[in-house]
């Protein structure tokens, strides 16, 4: 399901317009997407975007353990925190440097944190983690890594205003469909 919904403009406008389907900003929205598309530095974050939206929707499973309700909370708070910038980038918020540089900084823990979720023996843990996290284990953590220095970037940047801001994010939102899109299973 994830895949089907990343992988053109229009199934991204999609998933825009139904995220937003309900709010009385929506037109503006839509207009900001269409606008933003073609610009292939912004596809990144309309991705990620998107990835928020599926996986924020796609239903609550209970998790299996701790470890599991660990992860799924750390990745959560990563999706929102994501979203605080991607808020205050869209102008739905807004801009708030030391608010955008809190919700980065939370981006890194929580990334500094989740690859030591995964220990070995707990890959049957819940069904999204794909069994490849534990046979390329450096990899996984190399994902995790680059996530968390490109928050620390995009925090840094937060204090150079808005400009500065919103290339740093995009770098940012790039990290989620590079990691899921081959650790964590599709639904
Ligand atoms: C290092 C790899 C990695 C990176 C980077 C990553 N994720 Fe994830 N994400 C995962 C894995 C693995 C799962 C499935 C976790 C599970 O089910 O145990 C997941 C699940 C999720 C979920 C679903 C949580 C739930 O309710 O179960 C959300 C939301 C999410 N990621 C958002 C993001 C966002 C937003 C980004 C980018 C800012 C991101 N992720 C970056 C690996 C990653």
């Amino acid at each position: 399901m994830l895949r089907s919904t990343i992988t053109t403009a229009s199934s991204l406008r999609y998933w825009m317009a139904f995220a937003l389907k309900a709010s009385p900003a929506a037109s503006d929205s839509s207009r900001w997407v269409q606008h933003h598309e073609r610009n292939p530095d912004m596809r990144g974050l309309l991705v990620a975007a998107s990835i928020v939206v599926a996986l924020a929707t796609g239903g609550a499973a209970m998790a299996a353990s701790d470890l599991g309700a660990q992860r799924e909370a750390d990745m959560k708070a990563i999706g929102s925190s994501l979203k605080t910038g991607f808020d205050m980038v869209q102008g739905k918020t807004d801009f708030d440097a030391a608010k955008a540089k809190a919700a980065m900084e939370k981006i890194a823990a929580k990334a500094t944190e989740f690859p030591t979720l995964f220990p070995a023996g707990s890959e049957k843990v819940d069904s999204k983690a794909s069994p490849d996290i534990w046979t390329n284990k450096a990899d996984f953590e190399a994902h995790a890594a680059k996530l968390a220095t490109d928050a620390t970037a995009a925090a840094a940047a937060a204090g150079n205003g808005l400009d500065a801001f919103k290339p740093a994010l995009v770098a940012v939102a790039a990290n989620c469909k590079a990691c899921h899109q081959t650790y964590r299973l599709s639904d």
